[in-house]
């Protein structure tokens, strides 16, 4: 088991380079499969959760081709089984998109339920109801979707919810269906947006993504194409909210400004200096931070990825800060975590009630979920002493050389795998 261990209290500085987004990406390479012809994606981001994903792809017989890192070349026409068992894939949320894609392009899949991180209940009731909507019949059963259609039909489907997953799915399956969907209430991340972009260089029909209301003219085939996925907002917002912890000075790159705002403001309400640039972020940490009201909510809102790494930084806020998670209800429990390192949080319901300390003090913790755990390793940069984090593999599903972008910023920060490396580390920095 794999660790971070942070000497924290150096303001960091200087500049990192964002790469591209996750969860962009996964929908993207599972939409890669619904022509014969050859797909190029790049800017893919090196992680954990998107090399499951191109492994469960070629387990059914996907030839993937890495031409490096970031890029590869994903050709279907080799699919030898529509039935997605790979032993990894259950604990990727996203191997859902395998069942809208290859419903669309082959009308009939299989996958297991998919996990992910545990922030909640995550039901999967949307997915099934736009599937069959489109006249699919789903089956749950055996720890499997399965799903089936003689034809898929345009439909106009409203959303109880907004669901950035469930958006998509019905998105790829309706590009093959005959005539034209309608998704009300649709998901607006600039991932959905993304993946509509994606599958419209592969001659898709699809207008609205971005809005609440898509509009898919379903096509008879979709070609080849060559696409580069956005940059990753998530990782963007969680090295600013690191310049806000730490007191420091990052310069941000490769990034959409404008898919940061929420997180801007946020953090100019919390009293840091934000510059923006075309494609860059720059934000400047104050000494003294100011205690604010954060409320999650589907974009444009605050990002519920981001609400870990904005406690972090509220925690050591003057005054009261609240954070309201209104998306998944199960997104607090780092707080235990963070009150190890020194912070005074209360969590009433979806509520966390922040008292502001005037530092964090090292300790050993551990990482619950992805973002939850990015956000202990912001809070040991901005603490007094040694913290070790404990759990990265779930960091690692989603930040690509999370430690070594950090030290490029003049963290003090090693991955390691045993005690006798820490007690190296400790012992070297001491
Ligand atoms: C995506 O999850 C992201 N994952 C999550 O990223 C992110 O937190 C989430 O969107 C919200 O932005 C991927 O893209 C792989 P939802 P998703 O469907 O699509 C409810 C990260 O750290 N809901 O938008 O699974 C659901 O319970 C992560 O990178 C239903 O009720 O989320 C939640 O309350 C973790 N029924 C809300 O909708 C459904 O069928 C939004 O979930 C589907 C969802």
């Amino acid at each position: 088991m794999e660790q971070y261990v942070i000497k924290g209290g150096k303001p960091l500085s200087g500049e990192v380079e964002i790469g591209g987004a996750k969860n962009a990406a996964l929908a993207i390479i599972a939409a890669a499969i619904m022509t014969d012809e050859t797909v190029i994606i790049d800017n893919l981001p090196n992680v954990r959760d998107v090399n499951v994903m191109l492994g469960a792809m070629e387990d059914i017989g996907v030839h993937i081709e890495r031409i490096n890192e970031h890029r590869v070349k994903v050709n279907a026409t080799t699919i030898g089984r529509l039935s997605v068992d790979y032993e990894y894939i259950k604990k990727i949320r996203a191997s859902y998109y395998l069942l809208g894609a290859l419903l669309g392009k082959y009308k009939k899949a299989e996958v297991a339920l998919p996990g992910g991180c545990d922030i909640g209940s995550r039901p999967i009731d949307l997915h099934v109801k736009g599937f069959r909507s489109l006249g699919a019949e789903v089956d749950l059963s055996y720890g499997l979707i399965s799903v089936n259609a003689k034809r898929l039909i345009g439909k106009h489907i409203y959303m109880d919810k907004v669901s950035v997953g469930a958006t998509i799915n019905i998105m790829m399956a309706a590009t093959l269906a005959e005539g034209k969907t309608i998704i009300e209430n649709a998901a607006k991340e600039p991932h959905v947006v993304d993946v509509a972009n994606f599958l419209n260089s592969m001659g898709a029909n699809i207008r609205g993504a971005g809005t609440d209301v898509i509009r898919i003219q379903g096509v008879s085939k979709l070609h080849g194409t060559e696409y580069s996925v956005i940059p990753d907002q998530i990782e963007a917002g969680t090295f600013m909210f690191a310049a806000a912890t730490t007191k420091g000075d990052i310069l941000v790159k490769n990034v959409i400004p404008k898919h940061l705002e929420a997180t801007t403001a946020k953090l100019i309400d919390a009293g840091c200096q934000v510059v923006e640039y075309d494609d860059a972020v720059r934000v400047i940490g104050r000494n003294k931070l100011m205690a604010t009201q954060v409320t999650t909510l589907p974009y444009p809102g605050f990002p519920t990825d981001m609400q870990p790494q904005m406690t972090v930084v509220l925690a050591l806020a003057d005054g009261v800060s609240t954070v309201n998670e209104s998306i998944f209800e199960n997104r607090f429990k780092y707080v235990d975590e963070l009150a190890r390192m020194g912070a005074n949080i209360q969590v009433e319901g979806n509520i966390a009630i922040i008292r502001g300390v005037e530092k964090y003090t090292g300790a050993r913790v551990s990482a619950p979920d992805l973002r939850a755990g990015a956000a202990l390793v912001i809070a040991g940069l901005g603490a007094e002493g040694i913290t070790i984090v404990d759990d990265i593999y779930y960091i690692q599903r989603g930040y690509e050389n999370f430690d070594e972008k950090l030290r490029g910023l003049g963290a003090v920060i090693e991955r390691t795998d045993s005690e006798d490396q820490i007690e190296k580390f400790i012992l070297k920095v001491s």
